[in-house]
């Protein structure tokens, strides 16, 4: 039986511990919507079936996560943004048009601008560490901003010289052994790697050499006050968590699937965190 509920989902493997259900739900309560938004935990050799035949499998649209973004953005018509980045994380049907965007960056970029408004008018340097698919969405959008020297730090300093071929002469690639002495130079250092994550090794730095007034921001979210925050926080710095890019991340998604755009909240975030 058909029914007029619209549905989205969050499609990875794993994807049980996906918090994207509870804050898309928060939104579809809020709004009145007769919509649905479900985990879809697929293996990487169903992938493809499953999106081509997203209407079929019954959704308008999807999130996409770990592992399945770079495939995600090759079986769809992704605009200028996830081409830039070469990953997907959120499919929508136009008609029967499987069409993707990239909306991690502005997740990133809008939760710095609530938790430390006009920082882009502040930053010359930022130091993004990690190359993978995270860092390339954050250095697109604070490319975007305008910030005009990115130094990409990454254990594996291949990619993160690719990433200076993709995005041009404001990136620079570099290797741990300089973070010090590039720390004292910035206004913005943002953890893109997946150290500090819960069962991962700590991210470990020293923070000392940043300014007072430098913004550490971390894209990890569980735990969400993570090591590199809480030394942060105990220098009194401004910070941005994992989970405030999530939230701000997952509007643009709404919004196509359900033509609400919908408000990223306080309430919405201390319920999300409650289960963290
Ligand atoms: P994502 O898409 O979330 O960015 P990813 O592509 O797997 O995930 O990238 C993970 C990032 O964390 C990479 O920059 C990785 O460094 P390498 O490119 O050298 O693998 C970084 N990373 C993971 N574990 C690390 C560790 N133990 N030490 C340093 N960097 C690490």
């Amino acid at each position: 039986m058909r029914t007029s509920t619209r549905a989205a989902c969050v499609i990875g493997y794993p994807a049980k511990q996906s918090l994207s259900p509870k804050l898309h739900g928060h939104w579809i309560k809020r709004y009145g919507i007769d919509g649905d938004y479900r985990i879809e935990e697929i293996a990487p050799e169903g992938f493809e079936a499953f999106v081509t035949n997203l209407a079929a499998n019954g959704y308008v649209g999807a999130n996409v996560t770990m592992p399945h973004k770079d495939a995600a953005f090759r079986l769809s018509q992704p605009d200028e943004k996830a081409r830039a980045i070469g990953a997907a994380n959120t499919l929508w049907l136009d008609g029967k048009i499987l069409r993707a965007t990239n909306t991690d960056g502005d997740g990133f970029v809008e939760a710095l601008d609530a938790s430390a408004p006009g920082w882009d008018g502040r930053t010359e340097n930022a130091v993004v560490l990690g190359a993978g698919g995270a860092s390339r969405s954050i250095v697109y959008a604070l490319l975007s901003r305008g910030i005009s020297r990115i130094h990409v730090v990454n254990r594996t300093r291949a990619k993160a010289e690719a990433v200076r071929q993709s995005y041009g002469d404001s990136i620079n690639s570099a290797d741990w052994d300089e973070v010090p002495k590039l720390l004292a130079n910035t206004e913005l250092l943002v953890n893109a790697t997946s150290l500090g994550m819960l069962g991962k090794p700590a991210l470990d730095i020293d923070l000392s050499p940043l300014k007072d007034s430098a913004i550490v921001s971390d894209t990890v979210n569980v735990p969400l006050r993570t090591p590199l925050l809480a030394a942060a926080e105990a220098l009194g710095l401004t910070s941005s968590n994992g989970l405030e890019m999530l939230l701000y991340q997952a509007v643009l998604g709404f919004e196509l699937w359900f033509g609400i755009r919908p408000e990223v909240t306080r309430e919405q975030y201390d319920l999300i965190a409650a289960d963290i």
